[in-house]
């Protein structure tokens, strides 16, 4: 996760670069279900309404959450499928937080009305997440359900007044992407605390329909307007959070527009970024999907790591026979092509390894959603790139 208001932050007023803290244990994303009343064209989980066979038990999960907490993960955010389908979402959201967990809901939100909304706020959730992947017509097309919209948009206002804090998830694709002035807007009018753009990631539906990810270009005009809109809230001294996933080439890009900015101040960011070190896949984000299975992120579920019915979550974790647990944790990763010779490796640490994965079969080729010019990353341009077909060329920029 690239945190853009906290860099931003660091550019209005540099603090000094302290020494890096490792955190206690990763953070763990965990599909408690994988059932979903949507099929949303991306969905990594390919989630669908209808029940999936021998998912982990309120005891299995029970057990496993203990392992997890003398681990010392700190961070557990419930997913799925859609979370408020599994009739104990309650139960374990509630344990977790008796337990200590920072908790998080990760959710479609069309489930949440007033039947539930007391309950939810009972919980104490420290952070609601809510997918709206565009206004209206776009994001009722994107989830596949007319509807949709409305619904979720009334889940996020009805925990904004239940006083929890919220945010909206957005995936970029060439899809929405011209939604997302409108649905910055949006989040500004609705008094929303967070937003979230995740970057396509290949996997399940979204490799299928990975035709459809935004252009290079796309994406750079998504972050432009982004940063700018992250700054302007600053300016005005007001509190928002803007995040990002899936695409660590973000804090090379915003580097490029301090550059562009403020100069002087370049260096300094330089090297907070270079402490943030990118892509943590495997390292500080861990996922457990619906049946136990554990994967060094969402994006893996092609690739089973262990199963916390048979062995702890902790040994699992730590056990780098396996190769990609092992190239994972390197450090430095061990990346080729244009992401190994880019200059500015120690920032983004290769990006995305599953879109890498999904193109060249080659978990250690580069990533071929970096939206930067040869020219910007400081590589030859000799060479041809990892490109989705039909290739689209950055705009303005010689890029090979
Ligand atoms: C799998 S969903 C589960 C929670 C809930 N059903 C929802 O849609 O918010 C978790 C988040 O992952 C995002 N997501 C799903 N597939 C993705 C993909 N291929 N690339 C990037 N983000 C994806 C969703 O949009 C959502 O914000
Ligand atoms: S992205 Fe979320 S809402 Fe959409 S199908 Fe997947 S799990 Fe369901």
């Amino acid at each position: 996760m690239f945190r853009i208001s906290q860099y931003m932050r660091e550019i209005a007023a540099p603090s000094p670069l302290g020494p890096k803290r490792n955190p206690p244990g990763p953070v763990v994303i965990w599909n408690l279900i994988r059932r979903c009343n949507l099929t949303c064209k991306h969905c990594y989980s390919i989630s669908a309404d209808k029940d999936f066979a021998g998912e982990l038990s309120t005891a299995e999960v029970y057990t496993t959450m203990d392992d997890l907490k003398s681990f010392g993960v700190p961070v557990l955010i419930l997913s799925g499928g859609e979370p408020l389908l599994r009739p104990d979402i309650y139960q374990i959201a509630r344990r977790a937080k008796q337990m200590g967990f920072y908790v998080g809901l990760s959710t479609n939100g069309t489930l949440i009305d007033e039947s539930n909304i007391a309950q939810i706020a009972e919980i104490g959730f420290d952070y609601v997440g809510i997918s709206l992947d565009g206004m209206r017509e776009t994001h009722d097309e994107f989830r596949r359900k007319q509807g949709a919209f409305d619904a979720s948009l009334h889940g996020v206002r009805l925990c904004r007044d239940a006083g929890i804090k919220i945010g909206v998830r957005f995936t970029l694709t060439q899809d929405n992407a011209h939604d997302l002035p409108a649905l910055l807007k949006l989040v500004e009018d609705e008094g929303i605390d967070k937003f979230y753009l995740s970057h396509l990631n290949y996997a399940g539906r979204g490799n299928k329909n990975r035709g459809r990810d935004a252009f290079l270009q796309t994406t750079r005009n998504a972050m432009d307007l982004l940063f700018d809109t992250c700054w302007d809230y600053l300016q005005r001294g007001l509190e928002k959070e803007f995040v990002t996933g899936n695409n660590d080439a973000d804090g090379v890009y915003l580097l490029q527009w301090v550059r562009a900015r403020f100069p002087e101040r370049e260096a300094a960011l330089r090297a907070k970024l270079a402490q943030w070190g990118g892509n943590s896949s495997g390292v500080n984000v861990a996922n457990i999907d619906n049946l136990g299975v554990v994967h060094p992120d969402t994006f893996w579920w092609h690739y089973p790591l262990g199963n916390v019915r048979e062995r702890k979550f902790s040994d699992i974790w730590t056990d780098v026979s396996d190769p990609l647990m092992a190239g994972l944790k390197a450090v430095p990763r061990q990346i080729k092509g244009r992401c190994g010779e880019c200059s500015y490796f120690d920032v983004c640490g290769g990006n995305t390894r599953v879109r890498a994965l999904q193109l060249t079969d080659d978990p250690w080729q580069e990533d071929p959603a970096c939206y930067l010019s040869d020219e910007e990353i400081g590589v030859s341009g000799e060479r041809e790139r990892v490109t989705l077909s039909p290739y689209i060329p950055i705009r303005g920029v010689k890029i090979a």
